[in-house]
């Protein structure tokens, strides 16, 4: 009777959510993964400058008859990789050739408010954004994408999505696998749905927590594979998904943590998977044999108690890329990195919190309010350590980011985090129901007038209201805040 009414619960669950249940699709893994490039950029006076161009384009899919229409960066689909190292001041020229405005926010980046590519800083067509700040946060996997209000979801679904590498002296110093393409691999996780057309299609029923498309690609390749040269590869993991949740594995090997995605952690753990919300990165480092096979996977997700398993896209089992090892493979270290690595994090202490703010996630709304780009949620003081306190009281997936901070999770409930959430980031799955106490410091950029976003990441909530807006702001600006009347430059 007990297993009866619980089926009976889920079915009506189903039925009531419109969920789409498409499993994903077997393919064969026959396509060489695509490396983004790396952008190319100019420095000049201690200033490096990358141009961007933000285009429509189209691309042929394994399978299909017809080209997919697709947005890139200076690509047809998605973007060149981005690098920079610490210290260095990066500009850019962005130009929008789309016949709609856009934005392109830097996912995870420490810069000001009006160079961080929100919804206040949207680009219109035929316009060319000039943003630039100075790289000083550790080295980490980044990543960027548009931002333009209600359309994210859209427009990193159609292709706008990108790395962006930061590099420092302790990750040079690192004994980690570093040769760009060939050893060190960018990976950008995506899933896609088709129409009859062969065109991307977001489904509009409804379906929680978003759209799972039945395709997976990386770095838009559909089953693809990676020649594998060397005896360890390290894999920079990044959901730029907009709805699904994946955990990573391997069938057969451990594969060791290195970095979160904030940058290193305090010292390589070894996990048997790695479950990453939307706008989740992590770096692992995987040993190969030689002359061996082996495919990562995602597995079922475990999403901690959320009992419809089609809601959250964890209800596959699924290849993702396929690594083909040859016959000899060149020797890399053990990972493992200088302890000097950690000051910035250590740096940021709990008995310096000043301040405890909470934030709830229910139905498209942060503490009760949807998203409104003229008000100001919160203000918070420049230099000030604070703890948020951030929870879902929902049984659906949530993935909570915050821009230009990266946070340290404390507690979830009263217990230490797990490895792989103890490292600096910046965006982090929400299992129902249960406390994440975030530990970060606002450092520099004060703006009373420019605000920052926190939304969750799982882009159609992020579009229909799930995001609030906070100014950093020097003591005694209290009363010089206020929001930019003109929202689109
Ligand atoms: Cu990756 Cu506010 O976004
Ligand atoms: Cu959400």
């Amino acid at each position: 009777l007990a297993a009866g009414s619980v089926a009976l619960v889920v079915a009506s669950s189903l039925a009531a959510c419109g969920m789409s249940t498409s499993a994903v699709r077997t393919v064969a893994f026959e396509q060489e993964l695509r490396i983004p490039e790396l952008a190319p950029s100019t420095l000049e006076n201690g200033v490096r400058t990358f141009e961007l161009t933000a285009r429509a384009g189209e691309t042929a899919f394994p399978g299909r008859d017809t080209a997919t229409g697709t947005w890139g960066f200076d690509d047809d689909f998605l973007g060149p990789t981005l690098r920079a190292k610490r210290g260095e001041t990066v500009a850019f020229e962005i130009d929008n050739t789309l016949d709609e405005n856009t934005s392109v926010h830097w996912h995870g980046m420490h810069l000001p408010a009006e160079m961080d590519g929100g919804p206040h800083q949207e680009i219109e067509p035929g316009q060319t954004w000039r943003p630039t700040w100075t790289v000083d946060q550790p080295a980490a996997s980044l990543w960027y994408h548009p931002h333009p209000h209600g359309a994210t979801e859209e427009h990193v679904y159609r292709g706008l999505a990108g790395m962006f590498l930061l590099d420092d002296d302790a990750s040079a110093a690192a004994d980690l696998p570093a040769d760009y393409g060939v050893d060190d691999l960018p990976l950008i996780v995506q899933d896609r749905q088709f129409d009859d057309d062969d065109q991307f299609e977001l489904s509009a029923d409804g379906s929680e927590p978003g759209t799972l498309g039945d395709t997976i690609m990386v770095n838009g390749t559909v089953g693809a594979y990676q020649q594998v040269t060397t005896d360890r590869v390290r894999l920079r993991l990044l959901n730029g998904s907009t709805a699904r949740t994946y955990a990573f594995a391997f069938p057969d090997r451990e594969m060791t943590l290195v970095a979160t995605g904030g940058g290193l952690i305090d010292a390589p753990v070894d996990l048997e998977r790695i479950r990453l919300a939307p706008g989740e990165r992590a770096e692992i480092v995987v040993p190969f044999e030689p002359g061996e096979t082996v495919r990562l996977r995602s597995e079922s997700v475990d999403l901690g108690g959320i009992l419809i398993p089609a809601t959250a896209g964890g209800n596959d089992d699924f290849d993702v890329l396929e690594f083909r090892a040859a016959d000899e493979l060149a020797p890399t270290p053990d990972p493992s990195w200088p302890r000097s690595v950690h000051a910035d994090h250590d740096a940021v202490a709990e008995a310096d919190a000043v301040n405890t703010r909470e934030f709830v996630l229910n139905t498209r709304q942060i503490n009760g309010e949807r998203m409104d780009m003229s008000r100001t949620d919160e203000v918070v003081r420049v230099g000030d350590t604070e703890i948020w306190e951030v929870r879902s009281t929902q049984a659906i997936p949530h993935s909570f980011h915050i821009h230009d901070v990266q946070f340290r999770v404390l507690t979830i409930d009263e217990e230490d985090p797990p490895p792989e959430l103890a490292g600096r980031k910046d965006t982090i799955y929400l299992e129902p129901n249960r406390r994440y106490r975030l530990l970060m410091r606002f450092e520099d950029y004060a703006d009373p007038e420019m605000p920052y976003m926190y939304h969750c990441h799982m882009l159609l909530h992020e579009d229909e209201g799930m995001m609030g807006q906070f100014v950093v702001i020097e003591p005694g600006q209290e009363d010089a805040v206020g929001l930019p009347e003109d929202h689109a430059h």
